[in-house]
């Protein structure tokens, strides 16, 4: 029988945290094993990306390690690296985000994933090219100006350079040789950064895509090119049996309510030449994994990119959690909320992996809570939790 973690109708009384009070039963149906070709995962709970700009200078340090690796001991079952950049001179916007590229940083890398391996963990690292975006708070600029297809940031606004056809080629090498890197190192997967308005989402966005080559098109489905030429490469890259990841959204910070395929045809158009091109795993990013992506059904983009490809899905989005993460960035706090919806849909089969951000970035204990029923030592977030690498 399946448990859940419903909220909790017996009166207004909050626990000693002071949040509203949820019970806990169990969520066990999370808690079984999952097997995609060569990645064997002890549950479905997915750390997501999170950025986290601890790595001096691109390199991970020891504390990044040990950050991973608590989320490892406490049954997180799959970790998702923070985005690291790619061997391109504008991939990042920030010298504290890791790079994925390099003597130094590949070191740190190495310690990462034998410290998760050591903790029992299994981990991806997230390859990140940030395209066109507005210089970090710093004011840090890369060596180089900012790349991507149009030189477009959002829609009619400028803030970069238009990819020449050898920038692409180069850039599609640099996810390659990472790729390997990663397999080389010993990550049990890899995921490709293609959501949230970054250089992938960019070629896929019209807006910021108004190339009239081979690259551009007035259809989704064209300018998926860059995407799947890069999928490949990273498919020849790594071999047959190592698993890919790509992460896409629909919401860009440029707008959210952007909606790339606005149809479940477009949908399947866009995303069956990557499935082709070799992506395992869909990593569906939405800001409240409850909203339904087209009319006419409660199903939500993991549900829908599910049934289209008949691909693994990832669905993540304000999971355990009261308020999206944008809200979190604004300031405000987030508290824990019921996993019935999460459940009722995962009991369903609309997706297999739940993505799990804000909560596992406050405590690392989150999933080993979930599984136990501790519902009274769930933490919620707020932006404090941010300053350090607890
Ligand atoms: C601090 C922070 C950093 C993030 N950095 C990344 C990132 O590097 N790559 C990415 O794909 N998503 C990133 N995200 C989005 C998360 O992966 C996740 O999709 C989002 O937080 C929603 O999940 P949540 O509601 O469980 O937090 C970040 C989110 C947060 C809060």
């Amino acid at each position: 029988m399946g448990g859940r973690l419903t909220s909790f109708h017996g009166g207004p009384e909050s626990d000693r945290t002071g949040f509203p009070r949820i019970q806990i039963m169990t969520a066990l149906q999370l808690y079984q094993p999952f097997r995609l070709g060569t990645l064997k995962l002890k549950n479905r709970i997915v750390m997501a990306p999170m950025t986290r700009s601890f790595s001096p200078e691109g390199v991970p340090t020891s504390q990044v390690a040990d950050y991973y690796a608590r989320r490892a001991e406490e049954e997180v079952g799959l970790i998702i690296s923070e985005g690291t950049v790619v061997n391109r001179p504008a991939a990042s916007y920030d010298p504290s985000i890791p790079r994925f590229y390099g003597e130094k940083p590949l070191q740190g890398w190495k310690t990462v994933i034998d410290k998760v391996h050591a903790a029992g963990g299994v981990m991806a690292p997230q390859l990140w090219h940030v395209g066109i975006v507005a210089p970090g708070a710093s004011g840090w600029l890369p060596p180089a100006p900012f790349e991507g297809p149009s030189g477009y940031v959002a829609p009619g606004k400028t803030g970069g350079v238009a990819m020449t056809e050898h920038n692409i080629a180069e850039t599609i090498r640099a996810f390659a040789q990472a790729a390997a890197e990663a397999k080389a190192l010993g990550f049990d997967a890899v995921e490709i950064h293609g959501a949230h308005g970054y250089l992938i989402d960019q070629f896929f966005w019209h807006p910021t895509n108004q190339r009239t080559d081979r690259y551009g098109g007035q259809s989704l489905a064209e300018r998926t090119r860059f995407a799947t030429e890069l999928i490949c490469a990273v498919r020849q890259a790594v071999g047959p049996d190592f698993p890919i990841s790509l992460r896409i959204s629909q919401w860009k910070p440029q707008d959210f309510t952007a909606r790339l395929a606005t149809t479940p045809q477009e949908m399947e158009a866009w995303l069956a030449p990557l499935a082709k091109a070799g992506v395992d795993l869909f990593h569906c990013s939405q800001r409240r994994f409850w909203e339904a992506e087209f009319p006419g059904s409660d199903l939500n983009l993991a549900g829908w990119v599910k049934k289209l490809t008949g691909k693994t899905t990832i669905t993540v989005g304000s999971v355990g959690l009261s308020g999206d993460f944008l809200a979190a960035f604004r300031g405000e706090t987030s508290t824990p909320s019921s996993l019935d919806e999460l459940l009722r849909r995962f009991d369903r089969g609309d997706f297999d992996l739940v993505g799990v951000g804000r909560p596992l970035l406050a405590d690392p204990g989150w999933s080993r809570k979930i599984h136990a029923g501790l519902s009274s030592e769930l933490c919620g977030f707020s932006k404090a939790a941010l300053a350090t690498l607890s």
